[in-house]
């Protein structure tokens, strides 16, 4: 078995996946803290792997960048892979002065005005929920991690460059409440409503709209690493 975008068997996954946007990280995640990873998927090069973590088994396979790109990728692993849970580990840009770089983002809804969800299946608003008992795990992970993790609504856009951004940013921070923005939850929580299944989602910041401060090479690794435990955590529970 196997689809246009996928090459691995049924049964190469394990029922909890880690879905970063970018293949080499999911590549560093396997390698650094899974346990035997193996290559399962390297179609487009969209690395995915399984290994174990503290025993269990657990996947991380990349995302790519966009609600079409992980539209299609979360919904063979739900569908035909018996995928149960998907925690996605992203980077976000802030909207707010109080989220500095580097914070930990649990999305607690996704705003979006993307047509992803209506077309591809009835959705219907602009708001989109991750699974809550998923993030009540990841929650508590986290504080036993000693991890601060900010739980909040999150923006995903379908644009990265807009042509006035600054008004953009002010408008969806204030009256959406979202405190940043990526580009894939929306549809990830759409595809595991559908589908009956679960989606979670982490964010490290990234950069920001706000302020122009910028972070070192080291101390992203940690914040992402962090972020990265938090979930690994979790898909052992
Ligand atoms: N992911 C990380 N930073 C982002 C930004 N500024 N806009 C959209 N997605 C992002």
């Amino acid at each position: 078995m196997s689809t246009p975008h996928n090459r691995a068997e049924k049964g190469d996954f394990a029922k909890t996946v880690l879905m970063p946007g970018d293949p080499l990280r999911a590549k560093y995640i396997a390698e650094t803290f899974l346990e035997n990873p193996k290559l399962v998927n390297d179609v487009r090069n969209m690395f995915g792997y399984t290994g174990t973590y503290k025993g269990v088994p657990v996947s991380v396979m990349a995302s790519g960048m966009g609600m079409p790109s992980i539209g299609i990728y979360s919904y063979e692993l739900y569908k035909f892979y018996d995928v149960e849970n998907i925690i996605r580990v992203g980077s976000a840009g802030s909207y707010r002065a109080d989220v500095d770089l580097l914070d930990v983002v649990l999305a607690s809804k996704a705003y979006s005005k993307s047509s992803y969800a209506m077309v591809q299946g009835g959705g219907q608003g602009e708001f989109m929920y991750p699974d809550d008992k998923l993030n009540e795990v990841i929650k508590g992970c986290a504080d036993e991690s000693g991890i601060k993790v900010l739980e909040a609504p999150i923006h995903s856009g379908d644009v990265f460059y807009y042509q006035d951004g600054f008004n953009k940013f002010k408008e969806l921070s204030e009256q959406q409440g979202c405190v940043c923005v990526e580009m894939e939850s929306f549809a990830l929580f759409h595809n595991a409503n559908v589908l009956n299944k679960h989606a979670a989602c982490l964010l490290t910041i990234s950069d920001s709209l706000v302020t122009s401060k910028e972070t070192t090479a080291k101390e992203r690794e940690t914040s992402f690493n962090d972020m990265i435990k938090v979930a690994l955590e979790a898909a052992a529970k």
